[in-house]
């Protein structure tokens, strides 16, 4: 597999063409931001721990019967990945309440949400990825009717998943973002899944262990990523 160029370089992740037109090269960096960008940092070993807990879930979500673009591990930091067509919208699933949710309702950080919630955004960082309804991605075509209810499908597919995957380990999966893509004509699952696009407590502690700790300054951001992938018995050297 031959790297060739930079196609688009995120906040914490580059992708690269290959010799192959279909596949690409997922690069974690150490890259941390927050707040569509406003606040960044370096830090250490976040790219491979990333790049390793995303291969690890990716794995989990293809043996439950979830398409993803996921290939295989390259090295540390980079995986080899599905060339998708992007859709530009971001799926929220809420298990409890936390974070915008909580500032455009009014409601209390850990609320249970019963049934859990599905919110899409735009994402357009100029915009600060406003929220966005069905009637909107299909006036402005942003996706198909069909698509929209796959990727509703299959977002909450990966909830019944992954809420339990967590909850063996400890950890409650309080929301999550997914972005998918075209391949063939299908709606699959691509981006990444780290603890950079979701929220994990300690199931007895609620002790925030996902990128809240970079957000609100806590600390120990990696360690804490790490110390999720442990609980899921992910190897990270
Ligand atoms: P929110 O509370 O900021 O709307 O985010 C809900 C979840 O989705 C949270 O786990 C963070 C994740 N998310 C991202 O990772 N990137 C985004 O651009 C958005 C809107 C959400
Ligand atoms: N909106 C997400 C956050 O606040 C992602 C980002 O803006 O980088 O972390």
């Amino acid at each position: 597999m031959e790297k060739r160029d930079e196609l688009y370089k995120g906040k914490a992740k580059s992708v690269y063409t290959t010799d192959d037109p279909n596949s690409l090269i997922m690069l974690f960096r150490n890259d941390t931001s927050a707040f569509d960008g406003k606040k960044r940092e370096q830090l250490a070993r976040k790219g491979m721990v990333n790049n390793k807990f995303n291969a690890f879930i990716m794995e989990k979500l293809h043996a439950a019967g979830v398409e993803t673009h996921f290939i295989r591990l390259l090295n540390d930091q980079e995986s080899l990945v599905k060339r998708l067509q992007m859709l530009p919208l971001e799926c929220v699933v809420r298990n409890l309440a936390a974070g915008s949710v909580c500032r455009r309702l009014g409601v209390q950080e850990g609320l249970e949400l019963n049934p859990p919630t599905f919110e899409f955004f735009l994402k357009n960082d100029e915009l600060g990825d406003p929220m966005v309804n069905d009637y909107h991605i299909r006036s402005f075509g942003w996706a198909e009717p069909d698509q929209v209810e796959k990727m509703k499908q299959l977002t909450f597919q990966v909830n019944d998943v992954l809420k339990q995957l967590f909850l063996d380990g400890g950890m409650l999966l309080v929301d999550y973002k997914l972005e998918f893509g075209l391949f063939e004509g299908r709606v699959v699952l691509g981006d990444e899944f780290t603890p950079d696009g979701c929220r994990l407590w300690d199931r007895e502690t609620r002790k925030k262990l996902d990128k809240d700790r970079f957000r609100q300054g806590l600390g120990d951001v990696v360690e804490s990523y790490e110390e999720v992938g442990r609980r899921l018995g992910i190897q990270f050297d």
